[in-house]
């Protein structure tokens, strides 16, 4: 790669949830005149792009997720007026603005399944998954939905039944049929001319389904914790014929300049690896590793070392902490292996994205059972804790003033705000310079100017010490960086001499030791991660 590298290949994502970012209009919802409002946090972070979760016109059955309308801004969030301004002035200050694209499904209430349910014979019947039921009256096949029970729904006009993966209210379309492809591409290009700079395209791998809508094999590993996965998705995942549609879903991006798809991808390496096509797919698929992998330094080496074996000689690699559909960083792992985890995150090569508030360490709140409203967690209670994301999509913390600076004082904001954010908040981090928050922005700003992190190669090493993970970033006559993770809470003294007999600290994540270092006797704090300049 050359100094030329392209945004997306140097930069920081930031995921915004626009519910919980910042309400302006003061009915505890967040809106895009908040985002607008945020713009110099957003850039003071060093980030270099903006992912909004779903902005669109939607009846919020899966908070955004169903769309009614592809080309237009939902009014609750400001309409299209404010999305114009915010993307305006975005550019402005050097951010680029990435949107969820949700191709796979639409709302019940999109017009095209409007005119689809209405009778077997509408030119739109087809756009959608539409089979007959069973002799039996039941569904045509065992396919489940991701938010529990049958993915299938039955029309009682009409007498069939329509598929749909996540609620009932999200039926799926039929992208066999042409006409569904190139109102889909048309909605692509329309985003592209008005200038938003990327797609991070929700489900992109769940697109296609097997034409003749076979049976699901059972899952002879199932734990027997989430029925979604007592069987095999084989017939309704990661078809081969998939990468023909990304294909043509790339090819309109590629006809303006610099425009960049990151698809949603929850699949082994392998797989994984298939959907950056011949460079003509997605130009990162999603690697959700440091989510799923246990938090332990050996784990972690290893998922870091496969997934960089795997990568096609050319692709781009990117790692992701946390997401709106998972619990907190903090929570899983602790807010002081958080602290590491984002020291690793910004260290490693390829794209990173960090997920609002994570920045701040934000754990996953507490949700009383009368605010509850996730779809999975609201279907199947017994499970909540484990499938529901209330917890991780609770309002920004921005000050400790009644309703965190999110929405006003005395306003019912939709989820309830975390109780810590009394202290955990954007404004005491800002005046305190060993927080989270000043821990992110040394490492932001030490990723931009280096090259050896920003572009350079990775190599793990030994730490001689099973539960500390160490590798080095180089670039050819630039200074290259040794980064030390301890996973644990307890002291550690390496030797890691074979490296380099001293070495400079550039961050801490105590962001208190700094100076020259032996690496013959490198001592570590507990929960400490360091990146030494070699
Ligand atoms: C994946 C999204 O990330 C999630 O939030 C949503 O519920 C489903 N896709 C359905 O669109």
């Amino acid at each position: 790669m050359t100094e030329k590298a392209l945004w997306w290949q140097k930069g920081i994502i930031y995921q915004i949830y626009p519910r919980s970012y910042q309400d302006r209009t003061g009915n505890g919802i967040g809106d895009l005149w908040g985002v607008r409002e945020r713009l110099d946090y957003i850039v003071d972070l060093g980030v270099d792009a903006i992912w909004f979760s779903p902005i669109y016109p939607s009846p919020m059955k899966d908070f955004g997720y169903d769309v009614s309308d592809y080309v237009d801004i939902n009014p609750m969030f400001g309409g299209m007026d404010a999305f114009d301004r915010l993307l305006e002035d975005a550019h402005k200050k050097g951010l680029k603005v990435i949107i969820d694209l949700v191709p796979n499904h639409t709302s019940d209430q999109h017009a095209w399944f409007k005119e689809s349910r209405c009778s077997k014979d509408n030119p739109k019947r087809d756009w959608y998954i539409w089979a007959d039921p069973k002799p039996d009256g039941s569904p045509p096949n065992n396919w489940l939905s991701f938010f529990g029970g049958p993915a299938w729904t039955y029309d009682e006009k009409t007498e069939q039944y329509y598929l749909h993966q996540f609620v009932p209210e999200q039926p799926e379309l039929n992208y066999r049929n042409p006409e569904v492809k190139q109102a889909m591409l048309d909605v692509i290009d329309f985003w592209m001319k008005k200038g938003v700079d990327g797609l991070r395209v929700d489900v992109i791998w769940l697109m296609m389904k097997d034409e003749q809508l076979r049976d699901n094999p059972p899952n002879p590993d199932w734990d027997g914790v989430n029925p979604f996965n007592s069987i095999i998705h084989k017939y309704n995942m990661g078809l081969p014929e998939v990468h023909d549609l990304i294909k043509e879903f790339r090819a309109v991006l590629d006809r303006y300049p610099d425009r960049f798809m990151v698809g949603e991808i929850y699949q082994p390496n392998e797989e994984l690896m298939t959907y950056y096509g011949d460079n003509d797919e997605c130009h990162t698929p999603y690697n959700m590793q440091l989510i799923n992998t246990e938090w332990n330094a050996k784990k972690v080496r290893e998922a870091v070392d496969a997934y960089e074996a795997i990568l096609p000689e050319g692709a781009q690699p990117n790692w992701v902490l946390g997401n709106h559909d998972q619990h907190r960083t903090a929570s899983r792992i602790g807010r002081d292996q958080a602290r590491v985890a984002n020291m690793l995150l910004l260290t490693l090569r390829g794209t990173p994205t960090t997920y609002y508030g994570e920045e701040l360490g934000m754990t996953n709140a507490v949700i009383p059972p009368e605010f509850v409203q996730d779809p999975p967690a609201v279907n199947q209670p017994e499970i909540a804790h484990i499938v529901g994301r209330d917890p991780e999509r609770t309002p920004m913390q921005w000050d400790d003033s009644p309703n965190a600076g999110f929405s006003e004082a005395g306003v019912q904001t939709w989820l309830p705000v975390n109780e810590n954010y009394l202290y955990i908040n954007v404004k005491e981090e800002k005046e305190d310079e060993f927080s989270f928050l000043a821990l992110y922005k040394a490492l932001t700003k030490l990723r931009r100017t280096e090259p050896a992190l920003n572009m350079g190669s990775y190599r793990s090493v030994d730490a001689g010490d099973d539960e500390i993970f160490a590798f080095v970033r180089e670039y050819e006559g630039e200074d290259s960086f040794l980064v030390v993770l301890n996973f644990t809470n307890r002291i550690k003294t390496l030797d890691m001499s074979e490296i380099s007999r001293t070495a400079e600290i550039a961050v801490s994540t105590d962001m208190l030791s700094e100076g020259p270092v032996k690496l013959g006797a490198l001592i570590m704090a507990g929960n400490q991660g360091l990146v030494l300049r070699i």
